[in-house]
Formats: structure tokens, sequence, C-alpha cells
């Protein structure tokens, strides 16, 4: 067997059999196939795309390419993953909520991919907090605060890994086989019984119609139940970013504000809805209205803040930031973008601000690529908020000057206002 054979298959809209999908993925996370072989076989998949069969035989080969977690010992986990959004910080919110009411958090997240954030990065602009910890440890953290949030740094999917930066660096990230392999092999391979799934769709989704985060949900649905893991799927729209705020610091800001009792209202609708059906899934209450009662409980008692600064410190971060949310470093150049309309906002596409975001230094264009942490967007105004001339729409983070004017610009074209 060799790879070119097996990308010249794909390339010929044929179907890859068990072995061919296993050599690939073995000997690619060996390192024994190129970066731009591997790069053709993704992209004909992209085009090409696979059947149930081939999916479930890569996502489960993905999820053995390293070791498998057994959380046993820590009773029911449920996992929690989103397919991708703009300023979607639901896990930084949800996760420490969740902890807070008795069931455990044991997550792995990722990096940006193309122009949606990641938890990773998000986690990683704060000072000291190291996303980077031993099988041992993760689950150490969790049966000593009840969370852990890692990074995919240990050896869990590491074929995910390299598959998803080159990804990233190709075009070839909305795919359905390629995003329900990469989600459902991280899933399996971090030892979580039960899964929610938060699948957008939208702009600023990779996903763009309901129909296809449909598809993508019920393709998820049916891998997760083959893998013996119970899999639930959330569809939300992601037309326009989620929350006030793009880029990671940023993010973070607004998520500890929210688990203050400050949350935007988009933001909570997929907390409560996704943290509910979670508390369900786990036993903890049937009543998904009662659920989402008991989570908002918790943000105003403060338990759940006193769970995000304990994950946090767990985890070598320091929290004098989260205390003190003005420590955190600021862009040099913070530039209010004033309206030259007056009217209504009607559209605020999520991929275009997901997109300048990037641009702006908040995400990676190559793979490589080092995150500008201070850098991003403030949306003052979203979709249906009322706008005066010369009223401030929304506010540019970057340590660029030059994009600085360009991304001025950009934001007046991007806002619709009629
Ligand atoms: N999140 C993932 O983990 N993988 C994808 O492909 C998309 C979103």
């Amino acid at each position: 067997m060799n790879i070119q054979e097996i990308i010249a298959k794909k390339r010929d809209r044929k179907k890859l059999n068990k072995d061919e999908i296993e050599f690939f993925i073995k000997e690619y996370t060996a390192g024994n196939i190129a970066d731009y072989q591997a790069a053709a076989l993704v992209m004909a998949i992209y085009l090409n795309g696979m059947d149930m069969e081939e999916i479930t035989n890569l996502t489960l080969s993905m999820a053995h390419s390293g070791d498998i977690l057994d959380l046993s010992e820590l009773g029911i986990v449920v996992d929690k993953h989103s397919t991708g959004g703009v300023g979607d910080k639901v896990t930084l919110i949800l996760a420490p909520i969740i902890a807070s009411l008795g069931l455990p958090v044991a997550k792995m997240s990722g990096k940006g991919l193309g122009y949606t954030g990641g938890t990773i990065d998000k986690l990683e602009s704060i000072p000291g907090y190291n996303t980077n910890v031993s099988e041992k440890e993760f689950i150490e953290n969790v049966k000593k605060i009840g969370i852990s949030l890692i990074g995919q740094t240990m050896n869990l999917a590491p074929a995910d890994k390299k598959i998803y930066a080159l990804r990233d660096a190709t075009s070839t990230t909305e795919s359905i086989p390629l995003i329900a392999s990469s989600i459902i092999s991280k899933k399996i391979a971090a030892g979580a019984n039960k899964v929610v799934l938060d699948v957008t769709y939208g702009s600023g989704a990779f996903m763009k119609t309901k129909e296809k985060a449909q598809e993508l949900a019920e393709t998820m649905t049916k891998i997760g139940k083959l893998a013996k893991r119970e899999t639930i799927t959330v569809i939300t729209p992601m037309e326009q970013p989620l929350g006030r705020n793009v880029g990671n610091i940023l993010e973070v800001i607004e998520a500890v504000e929210a688990l203050k009792g400050n949350m935007e209202l988009d933001v909570k609708k997929v907390v409560l809805e996704l943290g509910s059906v979670m508390l369900k899934m786990a036993g903890k209450g049937e009543n998904l209205e009662e659920n989402r009662m008991h989570m908002l409980e918790n943000i105003s008692n403060g338990k759940a803040l006193k769970k995000f600064k304990e994950l946090i410190q767990n985890q070598e971060g320091d929290v004098s930031y989260i205390e003190n949310l003005e420590k955190f470093e600021k862009a040099k150049y913070i530039i209010p973008v004033k309206s030259k309309k007056m009217g209504v906002v009607t559209k605020l596409p999520a991929e275009e601000i997901g997109k300048l975001s990037v641009y702006l230094g908040a995400g990676r264009i190559k793979k490589e690529d080092n995150i500008d942490y201070t850098a991003g967007i403030e949306l003052n105004k979203k979709i249906s908020d009322r706008v005066n001339l010369g009223e401030v729409i929304a506010i540019i983070h970057t340590n660029d000057k030059e994009k600085a004017k360009e991304a001025e610009n950009k934001i007046q074209e991007i806002y619709e206002i009629d």
C-alpha cells in the first residue's frame, strides 16, 4: 500500500477501505507521510466526501492514533464540544458553572481554526495558564477540584492535532467527514462517556445552512453511538458573532463578566441550553427548566466564578488577572469606529468579523503563526440595535497601526445599517 494510490483513489471519487484509512492515519501520525501528501488527501476528501463507513473508520483510526483515557473512576463525565464559531466563549462560562453543580468537567479543547476562535488560545491568554498537562495530572485535577480544561498536547488523538493544523492552513475546514472525525475522535480519546455537541450554522460557522448543520449533527450522533458514547446535539445559529467581544483576552474578559452575572442574551441562551442538557444526561435533573435555574443560581451566588478561579489557579494561571480584569495587557491601538449612517443594524456577518479579527492578529494565518492575545474587536452594536450618526459601533484592538486603519474601513463595510 502506498499513499499515492490512496490519494488517487479518493481523487477519483472511490471509496477508501479500512486498511487504507488506517494506513494513512498511522503513517501520517508517525511522520512517514509528508504534509503535502496528507494535504492532497485531505483536499480530495473535502471535495469528494466520504460515506458513513469511511467516516467511522477515519474517526476510530484517529481516536486510536494515541492513548484513550479511562475516566471511569470519575463516574459520569459529560463532555461538550462546539463545531466552531466567532466570539464563542461558551466553554469558558459553561464549564465552571457545570463543575460548580457537581458534574465533573474533563475537557480537551482545540486551538483556533480558520476564522473561528479556539478555547485553548483564550485560556492561554491568561498569564501562566498551563494547557499542557500529563494525563495523570488531568485526571488528578478533576478529582481535586472537579474541572480541568486542557489542550491537545498529550498523546490524545495526535492524528487529529496534525490534520487539524493542516486543514487550517489549506482551507479544508468546512467538510462534514473532516469535522465529524476530528471532533468525535477527540471525544473518544478524552474518555467522556456522554457528549453534548453544539453544532453551529450560519455565516460564522463551518456549516452555512441549518440543513447542513443537521446533516453534520446526524453524522456525529451515529458515530458517537457506534463508539458507545451517548451523543446529543444542539443546533445553534451563528449568523452574527456570539456575544460582544471577539479576540482572546477580550473574550476571557467577557466570560468573566458573564460569570459575574453580566451575560449577553445570545450567549446565555446557548450556555443554558447546553448546560441543562448536560445536567440531564448526567442524571442531575430531568427537568431542563429547573436545570437552567440551578445554573443561574450558581452565577448569582458566585459559585461558578469561584470555580473558574479555582480552575485557573490549579492550572498555574495568575488568578489576579481574573480578580482585576484591568491587569490584562491591552493592544497599542484601541480605535472606536463611528457609524457614518443612522438606522438599525441589519447584518453583521460573523465570518467577516472572524476574518478581520484574525487579520488584526487574534488568529493564525499559517499553522506556525503566533497569536496576539490582545487583538480583536468589541462589537458595541449588533443586529437589531439602533445606531445614531457618529455613534460607536465597534472598537478595534490591534498592535499594528496600518492594520488598524484598514480595519476601520472594513468595519464600515461589514456592518449593514438600514
Ligand atoms: N472543532 C474541531 O475540533 N474540529 C473541527 O474540525 C471543527 C471544530
